[in-house]
């Protein structure tokens, strides 16, 4: 199989094409990315047993795109704007990469023959839900222009399936956690991880601490996307999650690795912020099985600040 991982530099994408390292059956793995967050690491040292190919290019660019899906089997179109709070000042980009960009990859590869493609979305186009959320709720909020342009473009791909004849799997995926050589920060529990490392507070909301959000385990989203490889229905999407947490049950976890962090607990600005819980059993239906551990990842990830000498790891 030879597969191409748009936006593969990044925190899920330098982790995904090592793992393809492991396998006998994937003959290349192609890279395209703009080094849009300039993670130049993520190339270092891949494994000698594998062809890799890197494309420097842009996903809004079809001359590029054209190039990257040439000769392809799998598609896991990766690349995106993913920071969500930033996108909330830079909109227009935000569609152009994560919609019509996301369109480039697709079309172009039902025009190469692509057999399968990939799109992770993510949990946060439920936005502000209430009570239990599933692949069949439509009454969605995505609240940022992040949120909006990936539900959109989970539309698309989907209907591509129909309309374009080329095999389409959405993933929806809780936050991801979790360490990788291309790994950023931006997202609540690796967040956490550095501020608690560096000796700073953590800030919470109150009615965070007790309301459940969805959260993803990289080794779990990995798996789902070698999963949805063979398994899953085209044309639909699924949730993928490894729980449900609350923000009490993620302080708890980092407490455990560094029991001086502080917490700071600040009234929500968000009046009736309601609890939410993503249901997943659509995934599991199809013998999906997660098994992130939070408290293992969290150990991880506050361990790769362990030399820092005024840390507040004492690990
Ligand atoms: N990390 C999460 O919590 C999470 C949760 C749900 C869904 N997702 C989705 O998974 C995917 C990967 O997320 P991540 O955490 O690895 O993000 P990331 O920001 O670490 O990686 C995204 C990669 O895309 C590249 N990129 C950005 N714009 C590009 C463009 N125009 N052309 C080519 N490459 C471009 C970046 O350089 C980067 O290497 C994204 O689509 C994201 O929306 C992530």
């Amino acid at each position: 199989m030879k597969v191409l991982v748009t936006g593969g530099l990044g925190h899920i994408g330098s982790k995904l094409i090592r793992e393809y390292a492991k396998r006998d059956d994937v003959e290349l793995v192609r890279v395209l990315d703009n080094f849009f967050v300039q993670r130049y690491c993520s190339l270092f040292d891949l494994p000698l047993n594998k062809k890799y190919e890197f494309i420097g290019g842009d996903i809004k660019n079809k001359e590029d795109v054209e190039k990257a899906v040439k000769d392809i089997d799998l598609v896991v179109h990766l690349a995106a704007i993913t920071d969500a709070p930033s996108t909330i000042n830079n909109e227009e980009e935000t569609f152009r990469v994560n919609l019509e960009g996301t369109k480039n990859v697709l079309e172009a590869s039902a025009k190469a023959g692509v057999k399968r493609f990939l799109f992770p979305s993510t949990t946060s186009v439920y936005g502000e839900a209430e009570g239990v959320v599933d692949e069949k709720t439509i009454d969605l909020k995505p609240a940022s222009p992040y949120a909006k342009a990936k539900l959109e473009a989970e539309s698309f791909v989907k209907n591509a399936y129909k309309e374009l004849g080329i095999e389409t799997i959405v993933l929806r995926k809780g936050t991801i956690f979790g360490t990788s050589i291309g790994m950023r920060f931006h997202t609540a529990v690796n967040k956490f991880c550095y501020l608690a490392a560096m000796n700073k507070p953590l800030t919470v909301w109150d009615s965070a601490l007790e309301s459940k959000r969805p959260y993803l385990s990289l080794d779990d989203d990995i798996k789902a996307l070698q999963f949805f490889e063979k398994n899953g229905s085209p044309g639909e999407l699924y949730n993928v999650l490894t729980k449900n947490y609350t923000m009490h049950e993620i302080i708890d976890a980092i407490k455990k690795h560094a029991p001086e962090t502080n917490i700071t607990i600040t009234k929500s600005p968000i009046l009736n912020q309601k609890p939410y819980h993503v249901d997943d059993r659509k995934i599991k239906e199809l013998g999906f099985v997660p098994e992130g551990n939070l408290d293992e990842d969290i150990g991880k990830t506050l361990r790769l600040f362990k030399a820092i000498q005024n840390s507040n790891l004492g690990i």
